[in-house]
């Protein structure tokens, strides 16, 4: 028999009138890399935040190594060994990096001599991990990528034996993944048991021994990574077959017209881009972190300040110095980070999606809540969020239901461009494969769409061409046809 260190049997949990987990069960071998997938609000994070002690269970039985417990808190769970790194970031943004991993933990006594061992402690961890990251550096100025890392190296200071990690990679790009993926091949070495939640189906192939599949709170099956297969796999998750193949060629109309053009833009971080967008074109912009996809899609949308170069709509230059200036030019920007830039949490579904498009929705200064409420309906239905109602605080939607909101709130906005920075991230296939039904959809009305993902068959299957960056430089330009992914790898790392 093998040995199991977590093994939770017919766990029920309700949130008010929801039923988040019922009969839910999962089993934990020794020194194994467990998968768990399932829909957005399938009940993955919300089963792990039980064994980690941020819930309780409504029924059910939790064993620790053949010893049932009944964690309060997840200070008590840690002491268990039981560690979780949480999908929405919990790190605190104006403490430094080495207070954040030490956060709440005793080492030695004094507070001085705290600090000291936490400093020392935190070097190493960093070392291991490889991260060069200044240790005195508010994390709130580090990027959503070099967070999450810190947020591992966090999980990883713990001495813990079971390790839960909820979309650990969600903001990472191909290297930092591969970095991860050694550290955690190294965890499980040393015995630690693993918990991998993901959407990223090849990821779960390339790391995990095991996937265990819930859907709707409850518990499916669990199958031998090596065994199944990828489209069995999705079968399992959302009842039927998704087909993912690439693009074949362009959809772009011969003469279509050139809707946005940028010449020689540059800041801080960009270096001399350009590049045409044509009506009904979908450009993928591809690159590592880092590499200034983001900046480059803030400069255009006059988030960030332009140290020079043009901006033309339709062929006439306009002004774009800020967010405003963007808008009106019809350009809309869905952000990357749902938590910082794109969502009030604390807030409902309806009063996000209304929130920027205030306007549209007063007449003579009086809200028209009625008319408000119809279209958050309808946005929050093309992109099927799943929540009880649109009176939902945001922050009690699972983590992919919350990047639907965002998507959603920009939807109402009547634009021409969309700049989608990540758009599927945290995501499950089937709602992903809604998601590009979606720009599809807008596609056909005769819009365009910049959509930067660091997700290769995503850029591969949407776009009509694809823009490669390195270092803030323009390293290549690929048409779907010719693209493939080691060819936009290849000019992704290109040294100048
Ligand atoms: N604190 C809460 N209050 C109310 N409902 C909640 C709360 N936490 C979770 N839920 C609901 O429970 C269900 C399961 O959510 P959970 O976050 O566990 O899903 P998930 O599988 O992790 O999804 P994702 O892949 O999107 O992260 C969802 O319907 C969610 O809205
Ligand atoms: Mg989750």
């Amino acid at each position: 028999m093998e040995e199991l260190v977590v093994s939770m049997k017919n766990i029920h949990k309700r949130f008010g009138g929801i039923h988040a987990l019922a009969n839910a069960r999962l089993e934990l071998r020794k020194g194994e890399i467990l998968g768990l997938i399932g829909e957005n609000g399938a009940g993955k994070s919300t089963l792990m935040k039980i064994l980690s002690g941020v819930y309780q269970a409504d029924e059910g039985e939790v064993l620790i190594s053949g010893r049932e417990v009944h964690y309060r808190n997840p200070k008590e769970a840690l002491d268990d060994g039981i560690c979780m790194i949480y999908q929405e970031l919990n790190l605190v943004d104006k403490l430094s990096v080495a207070d954040n991993i030490f956060i709440g933990r005793e080492s030695g006594t004094g507070i001085l001599l705290k600090r000291k061992q936490d400093r020392k402690k935190t070097e190493e961890l960093l070392q291991r991990l490889e991260l060069d990251v200044p240790l005195d550096i508010e994390v709130g100025n580090l990027t959503v990528a070099k967070q999450q890392m810190i947020e591992i190296a966090k999980g990883i200071s713990c001495n813990s034996k079971v390790l839960i990690m909820d979309e650990p990679t969600a903001a990472l790009a191909v290297s930092e993944i591969q970095e991860l993926f050694r550290v955690i091949r190294q965890l499980k070495e040393e015995g630690m048991s693993i918990i991998y939640i993901s959407h990223r189906l090849e990821e779960l192939f390339e790391i995990t021994d095991r996937i265990t599949v819930m859907r709707d709170g409850n518990y499916i099956d669990t199958m031998e990574t090596s065994l199944g297969t990828m489209d069995e796999l999705i079968k399992k998750m959302v009842g039927r077959n998704i087909s993912w193949s690439k693009k074949e060629k362009s959809n772009v109309k011969k003469n279509a017209p050139v809707v946005l053009e940028i010449k020689h833009i540059a800041s801080k971080d960009i270096k001399d881009i350009s590049f045409q967008l044509r009506q009904g074109e979908i450009l993928g912009l591809a690159g590592l972190m880092g590499a200034g996809r983001t900046e480059l899609a803030r400069l255009i949308f006059g988030a960030d300040w332009r140290k020079g170069g043009v901006i033309l709509r339709n062929g006439k230059e306009v002004k774009i110095r800020t967010t405003f200036d963007a808008v009106a030019q019809g350009i809309s920007y869905l952000s990357e980070d749902r938590k910082g830039n794109g969502l009030a949490v604390d807030l409902s579904v309806a009063d996000n999606v209304a929130l920027p498009n205030w306007d549209d929705f007063t007449k003579h200064g009086v809200i028209q809540f009625k008319f408000m409420e119809e279209s958050v309906e309808e946005a929050a239905k093309t992109v099927a969020v799943k929540t009880p109602s649109i009176h939902q605080i945001v922050r009690n939607l699972s983590g992919g239901n919350q990047q639907k909101v965002v998507i959603a709130k920009w939807l109402l906005r009547n634009s021409e461009i969309f700049i989608f920075d990540e758009p599927t991230r945290g995501i499950d296939v089937g709602a992903k494969s809604e998601i590009y039904k979606l720009m599809e959809k807008l596609i056909k009305e005769g819009k365009s769409i910049i959509m930067i993902s660091s997700e290769m068959p995503e850029l591969l299957r949407m776009s009509d061409r694809i823009l490669v960056l390195c270092e803030g430089r323009l390293t290549g330009e690929l048409d779907i046809k010719e693209a493939t992914q080691e060819k936009i790898m290849e000019y992704a790392v290109m040294r100048n």
